[in-house]
């Protein structure tokens, strides 16, 4: 897409900051937000950026946050962008847009190209219609725009994330819940999620969220209510703890079933990357997966379509760590194996071939991927999460 683009002469990159700031009236920041120490976010790129087009701009410009920044940043940004203006003693006028981003790893560009919705905070007319024009080609068959007041567009994309942190910590709380009770959390989900004030749509119980949004804006904002309002963000707490918890269920789950000692073990692991279609292992449950079965003795051969080399990374000189090419080849002279990522290719294996090359026939599935009816009756153990 990239190179089409470009090759049509409608893309340009620059690292000249003062030609970048003289092109175009709308001047998006997209820069990194990461974390801090303390969990909030690390705002030096936007201002850094804001400063950037405050010192160089020369006629009206609409300065979009597109990166996700805590509420207050469009007033930061206003005052990084006028005092630049002014030690050139010079009053261009400009608008600050807040614009989160809501688009998932792996399905950027579609959802990208077909938004549910476009969040647009400003507080004045000529950047809305700005923004309006400038979005019109995403419309589709009704108006996706959402015209806001600045600080509302910047909580939402922290609600929104935040909201469904909160589901899946919920489905997974209910999930470990159900194993208890004797109940499938599948069978669960599916009845609940007939309600269409429930819906169907992240309700999956599993070993834990990761990725570089969720946990982090969950942290952002426990922080911000903190310290920019005073409120503890009671539930977000709970969230944040639950999955802190949940990505040790899996490894857990291993422990209990060897007996706590896992020394001379061997584990065949399927997925590294955080979710399916990306290679991303920030956050990454496989991560907290993978040292909880070597702190407990056992060795590990992984295999992931994409993740293998940011996992070496990630585990940097680590002999008790190796990779397999293929999801069969991670099976040699495995115990038990481990499913962490709930990539496609892992929903239809050979069960009979997987049968025979492991030890012990014997599944740890982290996303409930496969009927444990069917797997049982193949005659593999089958253990998965709240099921
Ligand atoms: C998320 C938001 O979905 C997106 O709108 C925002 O812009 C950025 O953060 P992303 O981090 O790419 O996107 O991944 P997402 O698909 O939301 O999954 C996040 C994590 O939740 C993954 O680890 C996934 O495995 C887990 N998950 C998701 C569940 O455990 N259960 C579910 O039902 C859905």
């Amino acid at each position: 897409m990239v190179r089409r683009n470009v090759a049509a002469g409608r893309l340009h990159f620059t690292t000249d900051v003062e030609k970048a700031a003289h092109f175009g009236t709308v001047q998006f920041i997209a820069v990194g937000t990461p974390p801090d120490e303390d969990g909030s976010a690390d705002m030096k790129y936007v201002t850094a950026a804001a400063r950037n087009i405050g010192k160089y701009m020369t006629d009206y410009k609409v300065i979009v946050d597109k990166s996700t920044v805590p509420v207050g940043t469009a007033d930061a940004v206003k005052a990084a962008v006028a005092e630049e203006l002014k030690k050139r003693g010079v009053d261009t006028p400009f608008s600050v847009v807040s614009n989160p981003e809501f688009l998932k790893e792996g399905a950027a560009i579609d959802d990208f190209m077909k938004p549910d919705r476009i969040v647009v905070g400003c507080d004045d007319e000529q950047a809305a219609l700005n923004m309006r024009a400038l979005y019109a080609p995403f419309q589709r068959n009704h108006d996706r725009l959402i015209v806001m007041d600045v600080r509302s567009a910047e909580l939402t994309k922290y609600a929104a994330n935040a909201m469904l942190a909160t589901r899946i910590s919920f489905m997974n709380e209910l999930a470990n819940l159900a194993e208890k009770l004797g109940a499938d959390i599948e069978q669960v989900r599916k009845g609940i999620g007939s309600d269409p004030r429930i819906g169907y749509d992240f309700l999956y119980a599993g070993a834990g969220y990761g990725g570089s949004c969720f946990p982090k804006d969950v942290k952002a904002l426990i922080k911000t209510a903190a310290t920019d309002a005073g409120i503890d963000m009671k539930v977000l707490n709970a969230v944040e703890a639950a999955n802190d918890a949940q990505k040790h269920v899996l490894g857990a789950k291993v422990k209990a079933r060897f007996g706590g000692d896992l020394a001379g073990k061997h584990f065949a692991l399927w997925g590294l990357a955080f979710k399916a279609n990306t290679d991303d292992m920030r956050e990454a449950t496989s991560r907290e997966v993978i040292k909880d079965l070597l702190d407990a003795g056992a060795t590990v051969t992984a295999y992931d379509p994409v993740a293998i080399a940011e996992a070496k990374h990630c585990f940097p000189n680590e002999p008790r760590i190796t990779y397999a090419d293929s999801q069969s080849a991670a099976l040699d002279n495995a115990d038990a194996l481990v499913i962490v990522t709930e990539w496609k290719e892992f929903r239809s294996p050979d069960f009979n071939s997987l049968k025979a090359k492991l030890k012990h026939p014997l599944i740890f599935d982290g996303r409930n991927m496969y009927d444990p009816k069917l797997v049982r009756a193949m005659g593999i153990e089958y253990l998965a999460i709240g099921r």
